[in-house]
């Protein structure tokens, strides 16, 4: 293996889960890189879960391995290992009688860090959080919005830095304005983006705004693994293709680039206007397009493009792009 190319963080090999005769976990085997945000997505009852809790053993396999930096984790007891691992649960999960500070010291206190060093985290976690500490650490999960508890609950699994995260429908709670915050703070976290995170989800535009590389499943088995255009411009299957039909105009708009597009401008004599917001080719045309929006106006300019564009051409270079 060339010396580029960091060993997985986790490594998962013909790994099987069986409820009675069915196996809802169906032989897997996958690898996340160090840094990597994996999306698992699929119809509820695929297998999710489960594969997220064989993961950190909250559930134990009928067969194959999970390796976690190169270690079988059946070597590993599983209260230190899920220690490593920071885990959000579906329903948040938070202790009712704990305050907001307490919950997330929760892993910190049990791993003996000492009192100062987790105090001091937990404020900063909570403040990039948008919960103030004076505002909100003396507070009970109960007195909270159900974006904040789980906001709460993201703070938790971050606060002993664990280096791997494991989320499952962290966002599935909350009404689709707050998801989309949410979303935004999930990308922008430093705290996050140095991590490998797994995470789980039934939402298609969701899974590409956050993925890497999506895993979608069905029946417990892998239908495609790849990153998010991957997916939709070359399904592996009829179930690949079908599952994002209903979101396909806008996943297209969201994967396509200026640069792919640009090839089908019809571009005319009109000079340029100075004030054209200007985009690097490597911009979605979504972008692009909100760009525009923002910008009130009709003109685009691209990087290394011969002139400005108006919407329109761009709207029907995006049709001839597609087909
Ligand atoms: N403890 C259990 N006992 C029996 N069946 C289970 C159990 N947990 C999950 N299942 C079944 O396994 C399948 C996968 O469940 P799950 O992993 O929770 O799906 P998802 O998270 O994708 O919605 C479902 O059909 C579910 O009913
Ligand atoms: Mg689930």
């Amino acid at each position: 293996m060339p010396a580029s190319s960091p060993p997985p963080v986790v490594r998962v090999s013909h790994l099987t889960k069986r409820y009675g005769p069915r196996a809802v976990v169906d032989d897997l085997s996958f690898e996340v890189a160090a840094g990597e945000k994996l999306v698992l997505l699929g119809p509820s009852g695929c297998g999710k879960t489960t594969l997220l809790k064989l993961l950190n053993r909250l559930i134990e396999p009928d067969g194959g391995a999970v390796e976690i930096n190169g270690r079988d984790v059946r070597q590993q007891a599983p209260e230190a290992l899920r220690r490593g691992i920071g885990y959000v649960i579906q329903q948040v999960g938070l202790l009712p009688h704990y305050t907001v500070a307490e919950n997330v010291a929760v892993v910190p206190r049990l791993l003996g860090r000492p009192a100062a060093e987790t105090s001091a985290r937990t404020t900063e976690l909570l403040e990039r959080l948008h919960l103030p500490a004076a505002r909100f650490a003396a507070m009970l999960p109960a007195q909270l919005s159900g974006g904040q508890q789980q906001r709460v609950g993201l703070a938790r699994a971050l606060a002993a830095d664990p280096p791997i995260v494991l989320m499952d429908e962290p966002f599935g709670a909350l009404d689709p304005i707050t998801r989309a915050a949410m979303r935004r703070d999930f990308l922008e976290l430093d705290e996050l983006r140095r991590k490998t995170v797994v995470l789980v989800t039934h939402d298609v535009p969701e899974a590409f705004e956050l993925a890497d590389r999506i895993m979608l499943l069905n029946n417990g088995q892998i239908q495609q693994l790849g990153p998010p255009r991957e997916l939709l411009l070359a399904p592996a299957n009829d179930f690949v293709r079908r599952f994002f039909q209903a979101d396909r105009l806008a996943l297209q708009l969201r994967v396509l680039t200026l640069a792919e597009v640009l090839p089908f401008v019809a571009f005319d004599r009109k000079p340029a206007p100075g004030d054209a917001p200007a985009l690097p080719p490597t911009a979605s045309v979504q972008t692009a397009l909100a760009r525009l929006a923002e910008a009130g106006t009709d003109f685009l300019r691209i990087a290394n493009a011969p002139q400005a564009l108006t919407l329109g051409q761009l709207l029907a270079a995006v049709g001839r792009a597609l087909g």
